[in-house]
């Protein structure tokens, strides 16, 4: 029994996509305006390593996994079972769960050390600031970068704050890593495409 004052812990924090937005966020319409094609698929080669940060139910990880093809590899890292169980669904009606590794996280350790230094990309889309310190998820998954490996950075500016982007800019360029310019979205506001200099 709980002593009477104890305070129960939430099951997850107030800010933490809710599985019924994940739905709305896997809508095939969504590529009118936030295509993978223009904005992932260029970024990466058959075979790559990809690590995907708060995939929900996987508008992003369908189809790099596809692009990924037999010998790719892509961890996805989200903080919400509900969200990894549906995700895994859908990968295995597609088959491509093989190529896929999803793990469940929590708010205080993503359980990234043993991706440290493995990665050819890094996804972290309208994520970041959902996470419980958002500029240290920026250096550990700096840490999980190759030589030469690629961070994708988007936020949503209606939920991310100036303050909190530059946070993680900040932490990003603390961490060593260096703005380049994104082949198909340069310009568009709260993305950052960086590089792990070699
Ligand atoms: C707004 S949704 C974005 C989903 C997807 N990236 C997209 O753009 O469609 C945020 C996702 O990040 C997950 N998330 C929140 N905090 C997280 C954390 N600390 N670690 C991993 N995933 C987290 C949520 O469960 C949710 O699936």
């Amino acid at each position: 029994m709980q002593p009477s004052n104890a305070i129960p812990a939430p099951s997850k924090p107030s800010h933490t996509c809710p599985v019924w937005l994940g739905h709305l966020l896997a809508s095939p319409l969504r590529r009118l305006f936030e295509n993978p094609a223009n904005l992932i698929l260029p970024l990466f080669e058959p075979g790559a390593q990809v690590l995907e940060l708060g995939p929900a139910l996987g508008f992003f990880t369908l189809p790099v996994a596809q692009a990924l093809g037999r010998d790719g590899r892509l961890v996805c890292v989200d903080v919400q079972d509900g969200m990894l169980r549906r995700l895994r669904r859908r990968l295995e009606k597609r088959g491509l769960a093989a190529r896929t590794e999803l793990r469940q996280c929590t708010q205080d350790d993503l359980g990234l050390a043993d991706l440290e230094g493995r990665c050819d990309l890094v996804l972290a889309l309208h994520v970041v600031h959902e996470t419980a310190a958002p500029a240290e998820t920026i250096r550990a998954l700096a840490r999980c970068l190759k030589a030469g490996g690629r961070l994708l950075l988007i936020e949503p500016p209606g939920h991310c704050s100036p303050e909190v982007f530059q946070s993680e800019v900040d932490a990003a360029l603390a961490a060593g890593l260096q703005r380049k310019p994104h082949p198909r979205a340069e310009g568009r506001k709260n993305l950052v495409l960086w590089t792990k200099p070699v």
